[in-house]
């Protein structure tokens, strides 16, 4: 039986930051660089109030977190973001609306209020500031120093939800996405252009319905994922868990023409698991697609049963052969790795550096990061900086500064366990075992989250 002091998520790193604070000219290790002018803002789960001790990160509501970076000056504030289900349970003062791993069903007086949380990342896009969770539609965020949110559905595109991981193709600056929780179980698949006006591609029917966190884009494809962590509400009608892990059922890769969407290649492989897509591109008549992945799951796992879906996550690098229809898989690291992210110019494109998140000490669990790695695909090697102090790590966002990919800086929330306070960890991302360039001491905890993402001052988004 899980208890409030026994949920990881409910104590740590991932104890909720209930106060809304808005701090400037923090005090600073080093210099940060001038070139940084702009925020990072960064999304994550922080539960106004907890249903019950069964609690799990996916269900909290969501909390940005700015560090503005600007002259060398470094302020932070930190908000909820005001869904109507945040809302409704500030008014009422207490949860009204059950986890994802409790089955209850929401009083009546409250059936109308939408149950949506907007808590993975946070994006901008066509002048529009969204947070995202793939299993509710888009939140605009009207002002991001209150948290005001209102769900913005792409002009009626977005019929249910949309995913927490779109790609933006940087040469045209469209933006393309999918849902996969839709009334009919089909997979739409969306692309909004430069100026915000979306368009459903296409709609495909998966082999089953599984949770599709994350998707891939080349020149001329899309790539989906499909692995067998299954998602069923009639499971949860029936008083089960809405996941479980079916590896019976094995993985496949739809591939689809980016433009048309039409399915030109489906691929099969054994049962894994990944959230992540790290890039991918075309080389050759293949699709070079790389991915977190964890490739080691025990045949009987309880999906979510032990808080964790997370047996080693590796770096792998898959070949998806368009001509002859194989598929190659490599692990690239046996490094414990998560929250993959590369110098964005270059998705879709051939390209260098990843930089992630990393596990050296091998007593924490594989969901808790104490380093940040690069991986040099050039020389296939992988660095790893990790601090002497007790820190805990979240995605390392990249920055890019000049033309050159990979130069520029890696951001981070790194979380002090003996101060309860949290850093803003400033890299130069070609000198990572350097250590930092700097770090912004921000007096209050940061909880661990998801995902973020930097915004320049000068950007014309
Ligand atoms: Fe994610």
């Amino acid at each position: 039986m899980m208890t409030a002091s026994s949920n990881p998520f409910l104590n740590g790193v991932f104890k909720a930051q209930h106060n809304e604070a808005t701090l400037s000219d923090l005090s600073v290790t080093g210099v940060i660089p001038p070139e940084l002018n702009g925020r990072f803002v960064r999304n994550g789960p922080n539960p106004q109030f907890i249903w019950s001790d069964n609690y799990h990160m996916y269900s909290g509501d969501g909390m940005l977190h700015t560090l503005s970076l600007r002259n060398g000056k470094a302020g932070y504030m930190n908000c909820y973001i005001r869904t109507p289900r945040f809302l409704c349970e500030r008014e009422q003062g207490r949860a009204v609306f059950p986890g994802m791993r409790d089955i209850a069903l929401v009083e009546a007086e409250f059936e109308n209020v939408p149950s949506f949380t907007a808590n993975t990342n946070v994006i901008e896009h066509a002048g529009r500031m969204l947070a995202l969770n793939e299993g509710s539609p888009p939140f605009a965020i009207m002002d991001a120093a209150k948290g005001d949110a209102v769900p913005d559905r792409f002009g009626g595109i977005i019929r249910q939800t949309f995913t927490a991981h779109p790609k933006l193709s940087p040469k045209s600056g469209e933006l393309y996405g999918f849902s996969y929780i839709t009334p009919d179980g089909l997979v739409d698949y969306s692309v909004l252009d430069s100026s915000g006006r979306a368009r459903l591609i296409t709609s495909f029917r998966p082999p089953y319905a599984a949770l599709m966190h994350d998707f891939a884009m080349t020149q001329n494809y899309a790539v989906f994922p499909v692995y067998p962590l299954t998602w069923s509400m009639e499971r949860v009608q029936r008083g089960e868990p809405i996941f479980q892990w079916e590896p019976e059922l094995g993985s496949y890769y739809y591939v689809l023409n980016r433009l048309s969407g039409e399915i030109v290649k489906i691929f099969r492989d054994d049962a894994i698991l990944g959230m992540h897509v790290v890039n991918a591109y075309e080389k050759r008549g293949r699709i070079v697609l790389d991915m977190v992945l964890m490739d080691d799951i025990p045949a009987d796992a309880q999906a979510f049963a032990d808080d964790s879906i997370s047996y080693l996550n590796t770096l792998n690098r898959i070949s998806l052969n368009l001509e002859n229809g194989v598929l190659l898989r490599d692990r690239l690291s046996d490094l414990n790795v998560e929250f993959p992210r590369i110098d964005e110019r270059w998705t879709t494109e051939p390209y260098r550096y990843a930089y992630l998140a990393s596990t050296l000490n091998p007593h924490l669990p594989g969901f808790i990061f104490d380093s940040i790695s690069r991986y040099d695909h050039l020389w296939g090697r992988m660095e790893t900086f990790r601090p002497d102090e007790a820190v805990l790590f979240g995605e390392p966002v990249f920055v890019p500064v000049g033309a050159q990919e990979g130069n520029g800086y890696l951001l981070s929330y790194g979380y002090d366990q003996n101060k309860d306070t949290s850093d803003l960890w400033i890299f130069n991302a070609m000198a990572l075992m350097q250590g930092p360039v700097a770090r912004v001491h921000i007096p209050h905890r940061v909880p661990y989250g998801f995902h973020g993402n930097w915004f320049d001052d000068s950007s014309s988004r």
